[in-house]
């Protein structure tokens, strides 16, 4: 008997893409491959790749670059790129590297395995990228399709594909797409499948999960049938938090200009739902976020936060931040200084901007900040970010947390690492926990980007829920 080919797949990009990743892997299992942890051991090498920023981009061109002689060496080994760089540079990665076999967009994921057995038979290359994803053929649908998943007690869940606004910075809508939502039964049916696997963290994803379900309604409506405008975002967390096994449910991203009071109130009420909400910031000032088309003030950022901190008990705030945005002067930068330690936030991702062809802030050459000025700007937030991370940190000195066992440190393997509700990472000791399992801990330090701490106790699983979904049945 012949061995079963061998594949690895290289997730890039954000947590859109790890769900992708995860598509193709269970794709390709269910096609007869086995996955493996060494690239050099496989068969098949897939690149989910990502063009947020500039450094995407060429993190992907040198991968190839390494494969190039590694092919040279095992003509068989085939390599797939697929995500939104070769959504967006399409031919061009045959241009700059011949030796991939398959380029596969954001659209046509369901494609994977049968595009690797087409290019392998037919030994040629084939660059597949759709306009749009498919939606009317449901075996093609993404709920329709296998999945393999990354670890077994976390699943992701896409919940809507694409993004309908146009900041100006973006590439996503260009790659990903306009804004459809998957139905909300789908949704319940995966992650009660998920559920049923042992998972029992799932995190809702979407570029403006707040919006979720517009176009679900206007479809209803435009069908005739009678409906309302909905909180369907809010209905859905609660609905994913009465999934039976399902003990954490968290979401990325909520965009600043559509959280609604429903949302905020879903998360202050369903227990399942995490104290975390992920805010992306981008600028604090009105001039910059105007042009960047964000559609909110830094005053109602702020306002809106309040809210939700007055609604949440104990809610952690995380956000991104974009410095160098074309025609920023030291003046908006003070102000986004400013509006960055009044959220006091509990961790943070700054970004340096990345000119991105074909968005409008790409065309705005004549106003690009020069790069020492740029850095300067860059060290100065990071130094308010640190500061208001350690603060929050601290506060949580004597606490104790309940963590989701993710398993030994990396840095020292007597070191067990979980993360607590509020999405931080906790590392503590304690004699070993099977990872997926539950543990209080009591934290004893704190750093700008972990907890340290000491177990209390192992958390029991919960009882059978008794609450019905509000949509589903
Ligand atoms: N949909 C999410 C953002 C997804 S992209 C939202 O609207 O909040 C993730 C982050 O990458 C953004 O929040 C932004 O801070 C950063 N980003 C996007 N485009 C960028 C660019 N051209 N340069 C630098 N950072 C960028
Ligand atoms: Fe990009 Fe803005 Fe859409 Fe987020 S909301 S994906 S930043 S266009
Ligand atoms: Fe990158 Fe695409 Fe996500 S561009 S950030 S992988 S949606």
């Amino acid at each position: 008997m012949t061995e079963p080919r061998r594949f690895f797949v290289r997730t890039f990009g954000c947590q859109m893409n790890e769900y992708d990743s995860e598509r193709i892997a269970g794709l390709l299992e269910a096609d007869g491959l086995v996955a493996t942890d060494e690239a050099g051991d496989a068969d098949v090498v897939v690149l989910n790749t990502c063009c947020i920023r500039e450094n995407a981009d060429n993190k992907l061109y040198g991968t190839l670059g390494h494969l190039k002689s590694e092919k040279e060496r095992r003509p068989d080994l085939q390599i797939m790129v697929a995500g939104c760089l070769a959504q967006k540079d399409r031919e061009v990665v045959l241009e700059r590297a011949g030796h991939v076999d398959v380029v596969l967009g954001t659209h046509n994921v369901h494609r994977a395995a049968e595009l690797l057995q087409e290019s392998r038979a037919d030994g040629r290359s084939i660059v597949e990228i759709l306009e749009e994803t498919v939606i009317d053929d449901h075996d093609r649908f993404p709920s329709a399709l296998p999945l393999r998943r990354e670890v077994p007690w976390a699943a992701w869940a896409t919940i809507q594909i694409g993004c309908d606004n146009a900041c100006a910075f973006c590439i996503v809508p260009a790659v990903r797409g306009r804004e459809i939502s998957r139905p909300v039964a789908d949704i319940v049916r995966e992650v009660a499948a998920a559920a049923r696997d042992g998972v029992t963290e799932v995190t809702l994803l979407g570029q403006n999960v707040n919006s979720y379900g517009r176009d679900l309604t206007l479809a209803a409506r435009h069908a005739g049938e009678p409906t309302r405008v909905r909180p369907l975002f809010a209905e859905l967390l609660r609905d994913v938090g009465a999934v039976d096994g399902i003990r954490r449910v968290r979401f990325t991203s909520p965009h600043p200009k559509d959280i609604r009071p429903e949302t905020i109130a879903a998360m202050a009420e369903a227990p399942e739902v995490c104290e975390h909400l992920h805010l992306p910031l981008q600028s604090g000032s009105d001039r910059i976020l105007a042009a960047m088309h964000r559609g909110y003030t830094a005053e109602r950022y702020l306002e809106r936060l309040a809210a939700a901190r007055a609604a949440i008990d104990d809610l952690a705030v995380t956000t991104d931040i974009i410095i160098g945005f074309p025609g920023e002067t030291e003046d908006d930068v003070e102000r986004t200084l400013e509006v960055a330690a009044e959220a006091a936030y509990d961790s943070a991702y700054p970004f340096i901007y990345s000119p991105r062809a074909g968005t409008e802030a790409a065309a705005m050459v004549d106003q690009f900040v020069d790069g020492d000025v740029v850095a300067d700007r860059f060290e100065r937030l990071k130094v308010v970010l640190e500061r208001s991370a350690l603060a929050a940190h601290e506060r949580r000195i004597g606490r104790v947390e309940e963590v989701l066992v993710e398993g030994p440190s990396r840095k020292d393997p007597a070191v067990l690492t979980g993360r607590t509700r509020q999405n931080k990472l906790l590392h503590f000791t304690a004699a070993h926990l099977r990872p997926g399992s539950y543990a209080t801990v009591r934290v004893t330090g704190a750093a700008p980007h972990h907890l340290r701490g000491e177990l209390v106790d192992v958390v029991a699983p919960p009882a059978h829920k008794t609450r019905l979904p509000l949509l589903v049945g």
